[in-house]
């Protein structure tokens, strides 16, 4: 039966996704499933996505009552879903957020969060980093900085311009719009601009009259272990993109903005017809919960520094990249991170790679315990 339906999704979906070679139909906390009912430890977290890990019982118990009471009403209406999952987002980011605007994912908060900049500094240059990864749609790819996406960009949006780090300062200048910055760009090998560049980069903003914009989509939402990357060390950008995580799973993205861009938003400005819906709020409202409730915060930043601190007892591992868990995992040279994710597969354990031919990737639950890093050290020690 299972080959049968290999076959057909091979046959049906188009052929643009690298897959596990087994199937994934069920999941618990940290842990999926094949169709063998094998278990394999989920480091990979579904993709940064499975933030509270699978079918967490608060998430699923409030998609289902939300389903079964109203599915589908647009922002043409109040909703009550609505209404209390935007005031626990901008009650969990705090201050300088004020207001959220609500949509499906990553690459479409990007989207907004370019578009507002655009709005309301009344220009159109946007500057983006090299490594960076923002989304496979017109804009967010134009501002994506890694070369294996950028191959599929015919023609970029106009006045996207792509730079290395150490060149952003000089570039920004009174036809910058904004500058979006990936805080830790975790495709691009779990590297982290850190504070001092982006304290130089801010500063150059605001002299200019440019936004800073943190595209947030996967080191919000706790993972870093802090609720936002923004604020570290006191940097507060003024537009945050967020995705993954944000509802365990539902589709879900959302867009952080504050009082000042708030105030010269008018009617119409934005919209997304999905973009809010009551079940992609329950299963938000219901995540911000349990990240509450399970102090998935303090675990993140806690199960962070254990991993570093385990991980950086193996020989093979020469640096322990990125913050929380957000794991970016440098291995000596003699085994590339693409051979160490094959070798966790065969030992039922997904990591992810990166840009970074050396370095392997872990974006796990937040709800992971030493148990399950314990495993990890296990396996690569064996490898
Ligand atoms: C940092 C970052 N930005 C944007 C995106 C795009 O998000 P989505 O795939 O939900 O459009 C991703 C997805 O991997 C991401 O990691």
């Amino acid at each position: 039966m299972s080959d049968k339906l290999k076959e057909q999704e091979d046959r049906y979906q188009l052929n643009t996704y690298a897959k596990f070679p087994f199937f994934i139909d069920r999941g618990e906390g940290c842990y999926v499933f094949d169709e063998k009912g094998t278990r394999y430890l989920d480091l990979y977290g579904a993709h940064a996505v499975a933030s509270t890990g699978h079918c967490h019982p608060h998430v699923v118990e409030a998609i289902q009552k939300q389903a079964a009471q109203l599915i589908f009403y647009s922002n043409v209406s109040y909703n009550s879903a609505r209404a209390r999952a935007v005031a626990k987002l901008i009650k969990l980011a705090g201050p300088p957020y004020y207001q959220v605007f609500l949509v499906n994912s990553g690459g479409e908060a990007n989207e907004n969060v370019l578009k507002l900049a655009r709005v309301a500094t009344g220009r159109g240059e946007v500057i983006s980093l090299e490594g960076s990864f923002h989304g496979r749609s017109y804009g967010a790819l134009s501002a994506t900085g890694i070369s294996r996406y950028r191959e599929y960009l015919n023609t970029p949006v106009p006045m996207h311009r792509v730079v290395s780090q150490e060149e952003v300062v000089q570039n920004i200048s009174e036809d910058t719009a904004a500058v979006l910055i990936e805080p830790i760009q975790s495709m691009g090998g779990v590297q982290e601009i850190g504070s001092d560049r982006l304290k130089e980069i801010q500063a150059a903003c605001q002299a200019h009259g440019a936004l800073l914009i943190f595209d947030e989509i996967q080191t919000g939402v706790a993972r870093t272990g802090s609720f936002l990357y923004s604020g570290h060390d006191g940097i507060y950008p003024d537009l945050v993109s967020l995705a993954k995580g944000i509802a365990s799973g539902f589709p879900a993205g959302a867009v952080l903005v504050t009082e000042q861009l708030a105030a010269g938003v008018q009617k119409g400005d934005l919209g997304s017809t999905f973009g809010g819906g009551p079940l992609s709020c329950a299963a938000m409202e219901a995540t911000l919960e349990v990240i509450e409730s399970e102090n998935l915060i303090e675990n993140a930043a806690r199960m962070g520094r254990y991993f570093r601190e385990k991980l950086m007892e193996i020989p093979i591992v020469q640096e322990v990249l990125g913050r929380g868990l957000l794991v970016g995992v440098r291995l000596a040279e003699g085994m590339t991170a693409k051979e160490l994710q094959g070798v966790l597969l065969k030992q039922h354990i997904l990591a992810g790679s990166s840009l970074d031919p050396q370095v392997l990737r872990m974006m796990p639950p937040l709800t992971i315990t030493t148990r399950e890093v314990d495993l990890l050290v296990e396996a690569v020690k064996a490898a």
